[in-house]
């Protein structure tokens, strides 16, 4: 069986996308599979790359024969050459190792039914949900899910800062609601810090989030679908961001090699644990997720708990949480993406 394993992507994740991609494909069996690694440039164009022996050059390199997918006709691709295109051996599954807008909110998703093969991972709706943290939000909290307090904004509003204090208190957190890796991202103290924050996040989406400051610590469970529809969830890990970065930042997750400690399983109660394992299945099913996802978690000094956010495709890379904490729980890294791929066949 041929596995498109897509990556890069027109995100402002394609660096992480293009990390997560090569752990993904060095773990794919390649007695069972073979690997069709497609690197999606930032201007979306489908380039066929190598991967010899499974694994992807390093750095990538942008060239390769130009790919598309046929409407309607299962997974075959042409190549385009020239002036002409030729058919190719078809693919038998998508495998979006692609973070943020594009990839993990419902577009790759919606191309691929549209096409009718197989993919990897969560379909559209639950995608489209969980990349949307104001809408993600609504759901989990109409689930009776704990979250965080908030306020959402869409470009040209521009609230009073004494009026947002006085409803999420200091500091307020400002998000895009649509990016990953916490790009756009930053903690605001004052009006200041606040309008720049806006300007910032707005630079990355029409709507933004201004969301409470959560002191607390970050605890993360990873969820696996199983064959007969039930939900493997790991034990939670814990993020401690270095008190160099103000939070867990881009710099801090994947630049700045001292930028933060993973610690699986966390160092928590059991009866936290649980409680933590059981919230990340049900906000799992809030948002309608498939196959995967990473639930993150804000974990207060009084052990109360709000669900931070939920990602459909959440990194592979060395530093990510998402499969180091499976394997804490006893699925390898090859069996992880194994089963993974198995789900998109089903
Ligand atoms: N958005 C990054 C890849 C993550 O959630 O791990
Ligand atoms: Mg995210």
């Amino acid at each position: 069986l041929r596995v498109a394993v897509l990556f890069g992507g027109q995100s402002s994740e394609h660096d992480v996308s293009i990390m997560s991609a090569r752990n993904v494909i060095r773990a794919i069996d390649a007695g069972t599979y073979e690997v069709v690694p497609i690197l999606i440039d930032r201007a979306g164009r489908w380039l066929l790359v190598e991967a010899e022996g499974g694994v992807l050059g390093e750095p990538v390199v942008y060239e390769g024969t130009e790919v598309c997918l046929l409407p309607g006709a299962k997974g075959r691709l042409l190549a385009l050459e020239g002036d002409g295109a030729r058919e190719i051996p078809a693919v038998d599954v998508l495998f979006p190792v692609l973070h943020g807008l594009y990839g993990e909110d419902g577009s790759i998703q919606g191309l691929a039914q549209m096409v009718g093969i197989p993919l990897v991972g969560c379909g559209i709706l639950g995608s489209a949900n969980a990349i949307d943290k104001d809408i993600a939000k609504r759901l989990l909290r109409e689930a009776g899910l704990p979250v965080a307090r908030s306020v959402t904004l869409t470009r040209g509003e521009k609230p009073d800062f004494e009026a947002i204090v006085s409803a999420l208190g200091s500091p307020v957190f400002v998000k895009p609601t649509r990016q990953g890796s916490s790009v756009g991202v930053s903690k605001a103290h004052d009006a200041g810090e606040f309008e720049s924050a806006l300007a910032d996040a707005f630079r990355h989406d029409r709507k933004v989030l201004v969301e409470e400051f959560v002191r607390a610590r970050e605890i993360e469970c990873a969820v696996l679908e199983q064959p007969d529809g039930t939900l493997f969830v790991s034990v939670p890990g814990e993020i401690a961001t270095a008190a160099t970065h103000g939070f867990y930042s881009y710099d801090a997750k994947y630049i700045d090699q001292d930028g933060a400690v993973i610690t699986i399983p966390a160092d928590i109660p059991a009866e936290t644990a649980e409680t933590l394992r059981r919230m990340a299945a049900d906000g799992f099913r809030a948002l309608g997720c498939e196959g995967l996802a990473r639930v993150d978690f804000f974990v207060r000094p009084d052990e109360s708990v709000v669900i931070n956010e939920i990602n459909t495709m959440p990194g592979f890379t060395n530093i990510s949480m998402y499969p180091k904490a499976m394997g804490a729980s006893g699925i390898s890294y090859q069996e992880l993406v194994g089963r993974l791929i198995e789900h998109g066949l089903a």
